[in-house]
């Protein structure tokens, strides 16, 4: 289905796509962006589109790169091209799946919708969903794949220490606090956090003892930081031994990553969905693999 395809990368994801296409054994070429005084972005395609491309862009800043995900899927079907994959490893705005006050527009239905006129298939890594079981239902291609980061990250947590206490400092983070210990079979746990509003949230740990532990908090985003540095704080009163933080995406937005770093985290790690410091976890063959079908 591969062959003659086409891999359109972008300067802010560049590494993972061209890491992408080399394993896959697809061309790669890269999509020009200019970006005007104002503000506009003028697009730039390879001369030759062929009749399938798959665009690898992650959709962490996701507002100008939407647009541009609109402008470059029509421009390829005016040239022709008869399927295009969106390869999204950050899906954006899917923590917004519920209305929580009156008049608020719950986008993750509505940027499923988007992607879903635009592309024929959408390939992404541990979506952030709560309230809905399956992002085909909202993202409604005609193959949506969903890969999940959790082996290959409770991979590197064994190479890196022993017996660690795996804690998820949320509800949502649960599921993948557990994939990643089961995966290894260590310990977990789940917190419970109330979130006030972006930057202040409170986290209860469960009655467990987590004294001289290793503990390695796990959360699928990170983007202000707090959740974990929260859950930092309650660790260290509670005893704990060395704490590390595992993340899927890290979108470290300000000085998050600094100042959880300054908390005294033993060592930050994230896989490449978001290009970042801690990013340590290449998940291209992870992510080949699912788009060969393997
Ligand atoms: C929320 O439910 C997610 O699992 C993360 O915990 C959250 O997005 C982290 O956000 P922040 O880093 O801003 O606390």
């Amino acid at each position: 289905m591969y062959g003659d395809t086409l891999l359109l990368g972008f300067p802010d994801y560049r590494l993972q796509a061209k890491n992408l296409a080399r394993i896959l054994k697809v061309d790669f070429a890269e999509v020009e962006i200019h970006k005007f005084p104002d503000g506009e972005s003028k697009i730039k395609l390879p001369a030759e589109i062929p009749d399938k491309i798959i665009v690898c862009r992650s959709l962490n800043n996701p507002n100008e790169k939407l647009l541009e995900l609109y402008f470059i899927a029509r421009a390829a079907r005016q040239k022709g091209c008869e399927y295009i994959s969106l390869v999204a490893p950050y899906l954006c705005y899917m923590r917004q799946d519920k209305a929580f006050s009156s008049g608020e527009i719950i986008s993750q239905r509505m940027s499923g919708k988007f992607i879903s006129n635009l592309f024929d298939e959408v390939v992404t890594v541990d979506p952030h969903l709560h309230r809905i079981e399956k992002l085909e239902e909202v993202v409604k291609t005609k193959r949506t794949l969903t890969l999940s980061a959790a082996p290959l990250i409770g991979n590197h947590i064994s190479l890196q220490i022993s017996d660690p206490l795996i804690i998820g400092p949320d509800e949502e983070s649960g599921q993948w606090a557990k994939k990643i210990a089961e995966s290894q079979g260590y310990d977990y746990m789940v917190a419970e956090k109330t979130r006030h509003d972006d930057r202040r949230v409170e986290i209860v740990l469960p009655d467990s003892d987590v004294e001289d532990r290793d503990v390695v908090l796990i959360d699928d985003v990170a983007s202000t930081g707090q959740t974990l540095m929260n859950a930092v704080s309650q660790l260290k009163e509670h005893g704990v031994n060395n704490i590390y933080c595992a993340v899927t995406h890290a979108l470290f937005v300000d000085n998050a990553y600094d100042e959880l770093l300054a908390t005294g985290v033993k060592e930050i790690w994230s896989t490449d969905t978001v290009t970042h410091p801690s990013n340590c976890i290449s998940l291209a063959s992870l992510i080949a693999d699912g788009i060969a079908g393997k």
